[in-house]
């Protein structure tokens, strides 16, 4: 959700803005605005709904001037709909002075009752244009743009992130952040501020993460951080790892077919570093330590969407290895139950992002309970890892779609990688038990490449003949359960068409009575040589369906002789231990929503009412 971009440095701001403002477009946005000192020192701005491309266009067609101070904006409405008056930035009452915002500031309406009091006039019906107005005022009074802000976040209630740049004070962009993301990119005789590193990847990888409620003023020699009451704050710098390749879309027809193409980088970038002799070494975790690790009692996993899934494949293998009770929760039904949390109790929380409002505001909850949080968390310098007692690094990659393919893969991974080195610092497996996990870890990789190289073209004529299909059903057992449920999340928010997942044991509990001549069913079936597999109880799911009329596709091990005859299709995956399963089979699903959104000429990477991080509650 909204993007922001700062700039001060030498005269190409718009380049800047507008090649952040693109890099972060896979946050999700309805519109898009600019605000620079032109070459005449006039603030001047521009914004537009709609596609970034509109705005690019109309500065192409009527330039603003290339100055050397800026910032730019992508904003997904909440207060207001998508025009071009909502857009940001939003200017003080004397034109002057410009702002963008990210979050939501709760109590705007008290703040512009008192504003109308005053006579102020309002154009626009965001709550930002509150804070742009205030900031103009205390900047009258104080002449000071940083002092002008900070008096205004201290009445601010709510999330922001808020940019701000005067024409009296060219050269100086100042950024404060209350739970919203704010980086800060350190240049050589320029300096950056974005939403994240994508914004100014391309022009430094020296970065630094501010905290929670601290102000930031860059100027092309100099970055100062104090805290919302005025105190110098130091601030650690940090190498972005990605490159500025990693986040364009290269040769392919979108970011998902990219990203999905790395899922087996993903899942060997994770490992990386991590295995030695066998043995998985996480040193991320050193900050809770391994003598604590040994006494918790009970582990909660946190996340939403397809996080909460990976976190539900992550409870699995943690039990099995680490003997530990594990619950899964959606972070927004966690924060609001009361939940019971004591110092022996781990709590993980899962968000490719790291932004994630809701993921967010449980980690906070959990930490002020007195759990310990470790966060699994693919972007640096987010805020979920700030807030956190340790973080294993996700290492997917800048993921660009919106909807999220090597980030689950890698969290799982992630996961998998916690639940060993659990089980070794609990003595819950041995030596040699945890070498062959992780040797058949290691050899995920090579096997999602085998199912990505097999599958892509089959499932591409299954997405072709499924256009006009309303609603598809996925089942699953066991750990093919939450698989079933990122297939069919998949499709709901790519293909905009019904899908449910369900565990195949609950069939006779009520879905069943779904199932009508040519229901759609995906089918995750386990392999047939685990002694202890529930491949038996699929394949009887699967006929109870095929006799009702459904057209069922499964997703089997290659030569599983069982199910050819009551399947219309079978996507072959590679054999693998019960456990490593999900790796494979969920990546034909992944396929799936991609071809089936393209087949039906939908924008796979950027779905509709969507965004890549889910910045407010
Ligand atoms: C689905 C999807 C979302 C995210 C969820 C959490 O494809 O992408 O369900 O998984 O919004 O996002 P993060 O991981 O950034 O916290």
């Amino acid at each position: 959700m909204c993007g922001i971009v700062g700039y001060v440095g030498d005269n190409k701001s718009i380049e800047v803005l507008l090649g952040g403002l693109k890099r972060l477009e896979y946050r999700g946005y309805d519109s898009a605005g600019v605000a620079v000192i032109d070459a005449d020192g006039h603030l001047a701005t521009r914004k537009r709904a709609g596609k970034l491309q509109v705005l690019v266009d109309d500065l192409a067609a009527h330039p603003l001037g290339n100055g050397a101070t800026g910032i730019g904006h992508t904003r997904w409405a909440t207060h207001g709909g998508p025009t071009d008056v909502n857009a940001h930035p939003h200017l003080s009452a004397d034109g002057k002075l410009a702002l963008i915002h990210n979050g939501i500031i709760e109590n705007f309406s008290e703040l512009k009752q008192e504003l109308l009091d005053a006579g102020a006039v309002f154009s626009s019906e965001t709550d930002t244009e509150v804070a742009a107005l205030l900031v103009g005022r205390e900047y009258e009074a104080t002449n000071d743009l940083t002092e002008a802000l900070r008096r205004v976040v201290a009445r601010l209630d709510g999330a922001f992130t808020l940019l701000v740049m005067h024409e009296d004070q060219p050269g100086l962009v100042v950024g404060a952040r209350r739970n919203s993301p704010l980086v800060i990119g350190l240049g050589d005789g320029e300096n950056f501020l974005g939403s994240d590193v994508a914004a100014f990847v391309q022009f430094t990888k020296r970065a630094m993460a501010i905290g929670q409620d601290q102000i930031v003023a860059i100027r092309p020699d100099s970055v100062e951080v104090t805290d919302f009451a005025g105190a110098p704050v130091e601030v650690e710098e940090f190498e972005i790892a990605w490159d500025a390749s990693a986040s364009e879309k290269g040769g392919w027809s979108s970011f998902m077919a990219k990203e999905i193409s790395e899922e087996p980088d993903a899942v060997a970038n994770t490992i990386l570093g991590r295995v030695h002799d066998g043995v998985v070494t996480l040193s991320e975790l050193d900050p809770i330590g391994d003598e604590a690790l040994a006494d918790i009692d009970r582990i909660v996993i946190i996340a939403c969407g397809t996080a909460a899934y990976a976190g539900m494949l992550g409870k699995y293998a943690i039990e099995q290895w680490a003997r530990i009770p594990v619950e899964v929760d959606l972070a927004h039904e966690f924060r609001y139950r009361n939940p019971i949390l004591t110092s022996r109790t781990l709590v993980i929380s899962i968000s490719q992002s790291g932004e994630t409002m809701d993921t967010l505001m449980a980690v906070k909850f959990a930490t002020a309970a007195g759990a310990r949080v470790l966060s699994v968390c693919n972007t640096q310098g987010a805020t979920i890892p700030r807030e956190s007692d340790a973080v294993v690094y996700t290492h997917a990659g800048p993921e660009v779609a919106v909807a999220s393919t090597k980030a689950f893969l890698a969290q799982m991974t992630a996961l998998y990688l916690i639940g060993l080195h659990l089980a070794k610092v609990r003595g819950t497996l041995a030596a040699a038990e945890i070498r062959e996990n992780v040797g058949e870890l290691q050899a995920i990789p090579a096997k999602i490449a085998e199912v990505l190289a097999v599958s892509q073209a089959e499932i591409g004529q299954l997405a072709h003949w499924m256009t006009d299909v309303q609603s598809v059903l996925f089942l699953g057992r066991n750990v093919g359960f939450p698989v079933a449920l990122e297939g069919a999340l998949k499709l709901k928010e790519l293909a905009y068409i019904h899908a449910e997942g369900f565990a195949a044991g609950e069939l006779k509990h009520g879905p069943i009575a779904l199932i009508e001549p040519g229901q759609v069913v995906f089918v995750i079936v386990p392999s047939p040589r685990d002694p202890d597999s529930l491949h038996p109880k699929v394949v009887s799911n699967i006929q109870e369906i095929r006799a009702r009329g459904a057209r069922v596709i499964a997703i089997a091990e290659k030569g599983d002789a069982a199910v050819l005859p009551f399947a219309d299709e079978v996507i072959p995956i590679p054999l693998a231990g019960t456990l490593f399963e999900p790796f494979l089979t969920v990546v034909p699903l992944h396929i799936f929503g991609m071809e089936l959104a393209a087949a039906k000429g939908l924008d796979v990477d950027q779905p509709r009412n969507l965004a890549k991080s889910v910045t407010v509650e």
